[in-house]
């Protein structure tokens, strides 16, 4: 019970998770059958009428499930087969263990935020994966790649900057270069901004020059542990004998611009050698609108590369090098798209935890892998960021997240009510950063 009464987010006070379940998931929700809707023709093309029973039978459950949310109805177990139902049916019989009257079932509205948000995205992949022979269909593509194109402008800019980067690195004294990691770690960081879930899947690209407005952010990044980053890496380079291995996991977020600067920031790590390897891990289906799959992860890196600009095209070819190279290895695990908060990843995903273990540093992008690290519970302002991680210390790690949840730790005294004063929706506007470390120092 302990866990239920602390987190943050209930979906039945006038919260950010209230909002969230009442508004923003019905207008999601909407927007994936209006998608459907609109691929009807494309679904006969390829599959004939049985395409078109399919787009309505995934539409009826997606109307099915909108309407389950918004009129508080209990929440229902998983009946399609998947990797991760019986593991997911059974989180919902703990959720109902831990309310006391057992005729009481969990409910849209008074269940913790994070589960009925993570349930919702699981349910839509249902409605899409119950409708063969469209069961492979990503009701979120098309925005992935709207972000994309809006942001092409950043993009090409930014992949410009990597190239000259490249071609004076070697130039560079040790502080220009870590001016130069720093750079890159904040485009990752203001990436963040680009999710299509707070949103509510309403467009959020990029549009302006990102390393312009660098100096300008400075200021609303409330937790900047930069620099632990940088004696991470830089020390890890000079104790690092020819043969050996330094490897950053990055756990990654939302595709299209996000991922874009991710990449560039995984490029620069391997040529300035502050890294070897880089892992990445993205979703195993689609997710909280805009997160990276596989699909998405192969399409951005192929469209950079046929970009026309011939230093944009050149990261393309340069990224999918180091795909066919295992300098950069994407990995794939259900872990990611499950209900649990990571502390308990050791014991539901033993081998995910294994695998993190490997890592000289993991950088956690994006606000819902926050809210997973610190089990998305209503903490203090001021409680130490490795308390909040609840056992969690695979390895070194780092959150680079924008904030857009009622959550956040690690301030100092007094900095989170400062700034509830003065902006009473500081936690939730994406407006403010961080980069928190957690590790031996
Ligand atoms: O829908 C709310 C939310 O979970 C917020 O926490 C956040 O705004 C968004 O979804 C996901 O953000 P991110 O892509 O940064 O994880
Ligand atoms: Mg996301």
């Amino acid at each position: 019970c302990r866990a239920v009464h602390s987190v943050t987010g209930f979906c039945s006070c006038r919260s950010f998770a209230y909002l969230t379940i009442k508004d923003r998931l019905p207008q999601i929700l909407t927007k994936a059958i209006d998608t459907l809707h609109r691929h009807k023709s494309e679904f006969f093309e390829k599959h004939g009428e049985k395409g078109m029973e399919a787009e309505k039978k995934a539409i009826s459950l997606l109307s099915k499930l909108r309407n389950e949310s918004q009129t508080d109805k209990p929440i229902i177990p998983f009946v399609e087969k998947f990797a991760d139902t019986d593991i997911w049916n059974q989180y919902l019989e703990y959720q109902q263990s831990l309310l006391n009257d057992t005729d009481e079932k969990p409910r849209w509205f008074y269940s913790p935020w994070l589960f009925v948000e993570c349930y919702a995205y699981r349910r839509i992949h249902e409605a899409v994966i119950q409708s063969p022979p469209i069961d492979d269909f990503d009701v979120f593509k098309e925005a992935k790649e709207q972000n994309f194109f809006e942001s092409l402008e950043s993009i090409t800019a930014l992949c410009i900057h990597l190239q000259e980067l490249m071609t004076t690195i070697e130039d560079l004294e040790e502080n220009q270069l870590k001016n130069e990691f720093f750079k890159l770690l904040q485009i990752s960081l203001w990436g963040n901004k680009c999710d299509l879930s707070l949103s509510g899947g309403e467009t959020s690209s990029q549009k302006t020059n990102i390393i312009n407005t660098l100096e300008d952010l400075k200021p609303f990044i409330l937790v900047n542990d930069m620099e632990h980053l940088w004696s991470l890496l830089s020390n890890c380079k000079k104790t690092r004998e020819k043969v050996s291995v330094t490897r950053v996991d990055i756990v990654l977020d939302n595709s299209g611009f996000e991922l874009v600067t991710d990449l560039v920031l995984a490029d620069f790590l391997l040529f300035s050698n502050l890294a070897t390897e880089i892992h990445f891990y993205g979703k195993m289906i689609p997710w909280f609108v805009s997160d990276t799959t596989i699909h998405d992860f192969n399409w951005v890196i192929e469209q950079v590369k046929h970009c026309d600009h011939k230093w944009v095209s050149k990261c393309g070819v340069d990224w999918e090098n180091y795909v066919k190279m295992g300098k950069w290895v994407y990995h794939d695990h259900i872990f990611w798209t499950g209900p649990h908060e990571f502390c308990a990843m050791f014991h539901v995903a033993p081998d995910l935890y294994a695998e993190l273990q490997k890592a000289h540093l993991i950088l956690f992008k994006g606000d819902l892998n926050y809210r997973k690290l610190t089990g998305d519970r209503k903490w203090e302002f001021t409680v130490p960021f490795h308390r909040a991680l609840n056992g969690f210390h695979p390895a070194p790690l780092c959150s680079i997240r924008t904030l857009k949840a009622e959550i956040q730790v690690g301030l100092r005294p007094g900095q989170g009510e400062q700034l509830t004063a003065s902006e009473p929706n500081w936690l939730t506007t994406g407006k403010y950063g961080i980069f928190q470390f957690d590790g031996p120092l």
